[in-house]
């Protein structure tokens, strides 16, 4: 007889119980203490790995990032309106939308006003009936030519530079 002392449920020993057949797999899976604090380890590291590569793609996607800046993509500063001969007499609102001015042309004179409230930044709007710009957020009025006359605007509305390539004819 073998040292093992458990029952085989084999053709030539047909008494023997199932529990008794299952019970040699359950002793071959016991582990021993070290195979049991490798598996703890193999647990430990994984979770490290994951940290140390979860903080580098972060701090990679943060270095691509950097290639794509914030930055505000505003209408240049310096643009063409064409000739006075474009225009005709009175308040010309064709750049407004695009880069915030209003061209004013008057018989002998041609200048160009920023469209922004001098009191907190906002667009006034211009209300031909009345001859007067006038701003929709705290109610400060400036004439045709800029100039503030009601409301708590500080000063008149900043005129644009004319360059020389545009003369007046
Ligand atoms: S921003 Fe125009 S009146 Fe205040």
């Amino acid at each position: 007889m073998p040292e093992n002392s458990e029952a085989k449920a084999t053709p030539s020993n047909p008494g023997a119980t199932p529990a008794a057949a299952s019970a040699k797999p359950a002793a071959a899976k016991a582990e021993t203490p070290t195979q049991v604090n490798q598996q703890i380890n193999k647990g430990r590291r994984r979770v490290v790995w994951a940290c140390i590569w979860g903080y580098l793609g972060v701090n990679f996607l943060m270095f691509l990032r950097f290639f794509f800046p914030r930055a505000l993509y505003e209408p240049n500063t310096q643009f063409n309106i064409g000739y006075p001969a474009d225009f005709g007499l009175g308040i010309d609102q064709r750049y407004l939308m695009t880069n915030r001015v209003w061209v004013v042309k008057e018989p002998d004179r041609l200048f160009v006003i920023f469209a922004r409230c001098t009191h907190f930044g906002c667009t006034p709007e211009w209300k031909p009936a009345e001859n007067k710009f006038k701003c929709p957020c705290h109610g400060s009025g400036y004439d045709s030519e800029g100039m503030n006359f009601e409301g708590p605007a500080p000063r008149p509305m900043d005129r644009a530079l004319l360059a020389p390539l545009v003369a007046f004819n």
